[in-house]
C-alpha cells in the first residue's frame, strides 16, 4: 500500500511547476490523470527534443507514474467528460495562466457545485495584487522572489540559479498544500482552494536574505566577506558570492586539477567549533592560539588570508581527498559535483535518487527519482505516458462510460482519435 492510494488527481498541469507537484503525488500512490489537449499535449513534450519522434526529457522527467487522457473541455462533450472527472476526483491541480480555467467554464464556484469535496490547487506566478494576471516562468519568479538580487558576486550583475526554485520549488510547496488540505478534509468533509504563487515560494526559500535585510538596520553584516574587506553596505541585502548563508564563514576553494577541470573545487566552512582541527589539518597550528586568529570575531577581517592559506592545502588534494580528510574531524566540506559525476554516482542509484527508466520511443534514460523516502510507502518510478495513452481506460474504467458512449465521445472530437501505441 502507498500513502496516497485511493486519491484521484485531475492533473491539469503543464510545463514544470505543476507537473513537479503531481509527479510527487503519483510517487506517493495517487492516481494522477493528466488531461492534455488532443493532438498537442503538454508543450514540453516537444521542447528541447533530443530523440526525434520521442517525448523530450523535459517532459518524461516530470511526468512519471501518470496516466494521460486527451480531452478538449472547450468542446461541449469534452466539457461533460471534464465535469464527470471533477465529480470523480479528489483534487484538481492546475497551473494555467490566470483566468484560463474560468474561461473553460470551470470557476472555483462551478467546481464546488460539481464536487464540494474537491480540492482545487493552483500555481500562479503572483498572488493577489497588481501582478496577479501575469504569466510567469522560472527566471521571472527567481527575480521577483528576491533570489536573483542576492545571488552572484558583489561586483557583478544579479544571477539566477540552476536549481529550479521557481518551478519545482513551487510545485513542492503546492504538494504540501494539497496533502494538508486532504488531511483537513478528513475533519470538515469540505474541499478548499490551495494557491502557491511562485514569487511567494521563491521568497520562502530566500527567507534568510529577508532576515539579513532587517539585520542591516543594526549595522553591517559581519559574516559577509565584504565586511572583512572593508566594503561598505548599501541599504539592501547584497550579493554574497559563495559566502555561507549562516554565521560560519565558508568559501569555494580550488582543489588538485582545477587548472583543467572546471569542477575541481570544494566548499569549505571554517566552523568555529572545529577551528583547532582545521588549523592542524592545513598545517597552521600556530593559528590556534595566535592573537587575531583564535576567535571567530578576530578572524573576520582576515578571511581572505585564512581562506588563501586553506586553499594552498586544498590545492594539494582532490575534492574527494579533502572530504575524506576533513570528515573524520567534523570539518564541514563538500565537493563541487558535476552533473556527470552525479549521473554516475553509484550511491545515488542505490537509493533510487537517480533512476534508469525505459521508454518505448526513446529507450533508456536517467531521471531523478523521488527525493523523499518513506519507510512505509515505497516508490517505483514508471515511465511517463504517451499522449492520450490512457484515454480509453480512463473513460471506461474510471468514468464508467460504456463502449457505445466511448465511441460517440470519440465521434464528437472531444478526445484524441488514436490511442497512442506504446510499443
Ligand atoms: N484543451 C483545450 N485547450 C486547452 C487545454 C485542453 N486540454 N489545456 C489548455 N488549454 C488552453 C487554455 O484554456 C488556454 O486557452 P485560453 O488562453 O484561450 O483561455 C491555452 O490553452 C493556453 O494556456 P496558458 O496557461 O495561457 O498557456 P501559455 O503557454 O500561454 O502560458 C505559462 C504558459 C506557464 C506562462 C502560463 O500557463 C502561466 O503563467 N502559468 C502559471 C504560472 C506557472 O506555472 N508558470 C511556470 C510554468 S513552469
Amino acid at each position: 500500500m502507498k500513502a496516497l492510494e485511493g486519491v484521484k488527481i485531475l492533473d491539469f498541469t503543464h510545463v514544470q511547476s505543476g507537473p513537479t507537484c503531481t509527479q510527487l503525488l503519483a510517487w506517493f500512490g495517487a492516481d494522477v490523470i493528466k488531461v492534455e489537449r488532443p493532438g498537442v499535449g503538454d508543450a514540453t513534450r516537444k521542447q528541447l527534443v533530443d530523440v526525434p519522434g520521442a517525448d523530450s526529457l523535459y517532459f518524461t522527467m516530470l511526468n512519471h507514474n501518470k496516466r494521460s487522457i486527451e480531452l478538449n473541455p472547450k468542446n461541449e462533450t469534452g466539457k461533460q467528460v471534464l465535469e464527470r472527472l471533477v465529480k470523480t476526483c479528489d483534487v484538481l491541480v492546475e497551473n494555467f495562466a490566470p483566468g484560463a480555467l474560468d474561461r473553460m467554464g470551470f470557476s472555483w464556484e462551478r467546481i464546488q457545485e460539481l464536487n464540494p469535496r474537491m480540492i482545487m490547487a493552483s500555481v500562479k506566478g503572483f498572488g493577489p495584487g497588481k501582478y496577479e494576471d501575469c504569466k510567469v516562468y522560472e527566471n521571472v519568479a527567481q527575480c521577483a522572489g528576491g533570489s536573483a538580487s542576492t545571488t552572484g558576486f558583489l561586483d557583478g550583475i544579479p544571477v539566477v540559479t540552476g536549481a529550479q526554485i521557481g518551478d519545482s520549488g513551487t510545485g513542492l510547496h503546492l504538494a504540501l498544500g494539497i496533502v494538508t488540505a486532504l488531511y483537513q478534509r478528513e475533519q470538515t468533509g469540505r474541499g478548499q482552494k490551495v494557491l502557491a504563487a511562485m514569487q511567494d515560494g521563491v521568497l520562502n526559500l530566500c527567507r534568510v536574505k529577508l532576515r539579513d535585510q532587517q539585520r542591516l538596520k543594526a549595522g553591517p553584516l559581519t559574516e559577509y566577506s565584504q565586511y572583512g574587506e572593508g566594503i561598505p553596505f548599501g541599504d539592501a541585502t547584497p550579493r554574497a558570492g559563495n559566502d555561507s548563508g549562516g554565521g560560519q564563514p565558508g568559501r569555494i576553494l580550488k582543489c588538485k586539477g582545477w587548472e583543467t577541470d572546471p569542477n575541481a573545487y570544494t566548499y569549505f566552512i571554517t566552523q568555529a567549533a572545529v577551528w583547532e582541527k582545521i588549523c592542524d589539518v592545513i598545517g597552521a597550528p600556530e593559528w590556534k592560539t595566535k592573537e587575531g586568529y583564535a576567535t571567530p570575531p578576530e578572524r573576520l577581517d582576515k578571511l581572505n588570508e585564512i581562506f588563501d592559506r586553506i586553499e594552498q592545502w586544498t590545492m594539494t588534494k582532490t575534492k574527494f581527498e579533502v572530504m575524506d580528510t576533513c570528515n573524520p574531524f567534523d570539518i564541514p566540506v563538500g565537493p563541487i559535483l558535476s552533473m556527470k559525476e552525479i549521473a554516475e554516482d553509484e550511491g545515488l542509484r542505490a537509493t533510487g535518487t537517480i533512476v534508469e527508466v525505459d521508454h518505448p520511443k526513446r529507450g533508456k534514460y536517467l531521471s531523478v527519482g523521488c527525493p523523499i523516502k518513506m519507510s512505509d510507502s515505497s516508490v517505483e518510478v514508471v515511465r511517463s505516458p504517451l499522449l492520450g495513452e490512457h484515454t480509453d481506460e480512463i473513460l471506461t474504467d474510471v468514468l464508467g462510460y460504456s463502449q457505445s458512449e466511448l465511441e460517440s465521445i470519440k465521434q464528437s472530437g472531444a478526445v484524441g482519435q488514436a490511442k497512442a501505441a506504446a510499443e
